[in-house]
């Protein structure tokens, strides 16, 4: 089973309503909100004024990117604001163990995401305080971009680290998805499926996200 995440980067601002009505009607359960603040990455998005009003529209459910520096200050207010779920680059923050505990505190699911030229070692320590990893697939900062190929290797090896700890992590994978890839990366083990510009560049989202469905579903 996997998921389909759309980012709302690429979506069009104006008319956030009728692009998250539309995604949902799709088939899509998960909303990725993407969060930049302009230092970790070169470019700034929205935030936590942006999310409170997203989750009047939807009861999708809310994984929201911070892809900013320490994000121990924000984490558990994100969920506050209407996040279920809420990631922290491993980059970013010196004190994750303590990040993490504080989104689940908060009553959110905890979030490690880690860039592709990051080891995976670095999450050895904090797995167990997380119920996801995101596992970047592009270098953060834009939409659009090319999926990375070594990240499928990548990907294979996170999901052995986690079963070989028997836990219940799940994985997460953001960049560069669209119906040509999805296959692999769902066969790899990735559960959870963003995707901006495959959603919102192309044809109606609506359209959009059935066609990643069914293009990830044969391989499932
Ligand atoms: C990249 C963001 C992604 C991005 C994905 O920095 O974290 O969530 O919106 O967009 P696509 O699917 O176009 O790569
Ligand atoms: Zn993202």
């Amino acid at each position: 089973m996997f998921e389909i995440a759309p980012s709302i980067l690429s979506a069009d601002f104006s008319r956030l309503g009728e692009e998250i009505a539309a995604i949902e009607k799709g088939g899509a359960t998960v909303l990725h909100f993407d969060v930049m603040d302009g230092q970790f990455v070169p470019n700034i998005t929205v935030g936590l004024p942006v999310l409170k009003s997203v989750r009047k529209v939807t009861e999708m459910t809310i994984d929201a990117h911070l892809m900013i520096e320490d994000p121990g200050n924000y984490a558990a207010k994100f969920v506050e604001a209407g996040a279920d779920m809420v990631s922290v680059h491993v980059e970013a923050d010196v004190h994750l163990q303590r990040t993490l505990t504080a989104i689940r505190d908060a009553r959110g699911k905890a979030g490690i995401a880690i860039n592709p030229g990051t080891p995976l070692v670095h999450l050895e320590e904090c797995l167990p305080y997380a119920d996801f990893v995101l596992l970047m697939s592009v270098n953060p900062g834009f939409g659009g971009q090319k999926f990375i190929p070594t990240m499928v290797d990548k990907l294979r090896r996170l999901r052995a680290m986690i079963d070989e700890r028997g836990l219940a992590t799940k994985i997460e994978i953001d960049g560069g998805i669209d119906a040509g890839n999805i296959g692999e990366i769902v066969e790899s083990g990735a559960e959870i499926i963003v995707a901006g510009s495959a959603v919102f560049g192309k044809r109606t989202p609506t359209e959009s996200v059935k066609e990643l469905i069914e293009a990830g579903t044969v391989w499932v």
